[in-house]
């Protein structure tokens, strides 16, 4: 993972990217991919640094919820950074321009 980021610093790295695909995977049983969802707030509308932002929070225990803050907990800096990328750009690419 270290050696992917050395080497491929832009966002297009396919380690990267199916990092990303399969733990965005285990965020899809709460969070609706679609964007839709009740009680859960939908992560699929935001962007990069929006989701790195709130995961950071929770994992400090800044927005309180014991969900997100035992998710967020179990995931690096590394698979946050490649959760939230994937995410984002899931996220655009499914937007008309
Ligand atoms: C077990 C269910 C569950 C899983 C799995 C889960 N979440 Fe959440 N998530 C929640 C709940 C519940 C909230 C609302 C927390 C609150 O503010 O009370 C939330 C909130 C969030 C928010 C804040 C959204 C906003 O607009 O405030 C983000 C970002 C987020 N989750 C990202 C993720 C990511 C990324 C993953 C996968 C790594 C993930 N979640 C996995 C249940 C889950």
């Amino acid at each position: 993972m270290l050696s992917a980021i050395l080497f491929f610093p832009e966002s297009s790295a396919p380690a990267d990217v199916s990092q990303g695909a399969q733990i965005a995977a285990t965020c899809a049983s709460c969070h609706d991919p679609t964007g839709g969802g009740q009680a859960i707030p939908p992560i699929a509308a935001l962007d990069e640094q929006a989701i790195v932002k709130a995961m950071l929070a929770f994992r400090a225990s800044e927005s309180p919820s014991l969900v997100m803050h035992a998710v967020a907990l179990s995931l690096s800096d590394d698979e946050l950074a490649a959760t939230a990328r994937y995410l984002a750009n899931r996220a655009n690419a499914g937007r008309q321009p």
